[in-house]
């Protein structure tokens, strides 16, 4: 089947999810709308310790990128790295204006090793109008990464 006309919504602060964006761009021709916060987060450790006080303030980054018209779209990839157990906060705050309401999203995250289910839980939460395709979640862990070919050859089929 196929997927139709395809967004990939995305963030990657380090490069790891931005590898799987671009295969799906490839493979299925997919429009890119890379999510980006106001002031870029730069570095492992700096990033740890802002997305720490951001938490605890309940103040995610603000958002530089503005909200797209997803309407004409069949397929809607989600991708991001998991930050603190989840969805990058300034991401979901991304993630809550847009209109996805009945749409195939697909998601997609990396990760050192935590979050697979607390992420789609997030997702659910801040998405409850989409139409969220769990049973092709693609997660990927440092040690744990399923074949980003084979998973988009199966959602192709
Ligand atoms: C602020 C921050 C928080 C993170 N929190 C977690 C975490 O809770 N669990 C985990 O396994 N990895 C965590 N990581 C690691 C990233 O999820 C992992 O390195 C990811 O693949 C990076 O993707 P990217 O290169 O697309 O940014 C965190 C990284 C950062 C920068």
């Amino acid at each position: 089947m196929s997927l139709g006309k395809c967004a990939v919504i995305y963030y990657s602060q380090s490069g790891t999810t931005k590898q799987i964006a671009e295969a799906i761009k490839a493979k299925a021709n997919a429009d890119m709308y890379f999510v980006e916060p106001e002031k870029e987060y730069t570095g492992y450790i700096a990033s740890i310790i802002r997305v720490g006080k951001e938490k605890l303030t309940r103040r995610p980054a603000k958002l530089k990128t503005e909200v797209a018209d997803f309407a004409s779209y069949d397929a809607i990839f989600i991708g991001f790295p998991v930050w603190y157990g989840t969805v990058p906060p300034f991401f979901q705050e991304y993630l809550k204006q847009c209109d996805l309401k009945g749409k195939r999203v697909i998601p997609f995250a990396t990760t050192i090793k935590t979050g697979k289910d607390a992420s789609l839980n997030t997702l659910k939460e801040i998405l409850p109008e989409a139409d969220i395709d769990i049973n092709n979640y693609y997660f990927a862990a440092k040690n744990d990464k399923p074949d980003v070919n084979q998973w988009l050859d199966d959602l192709m089929k």
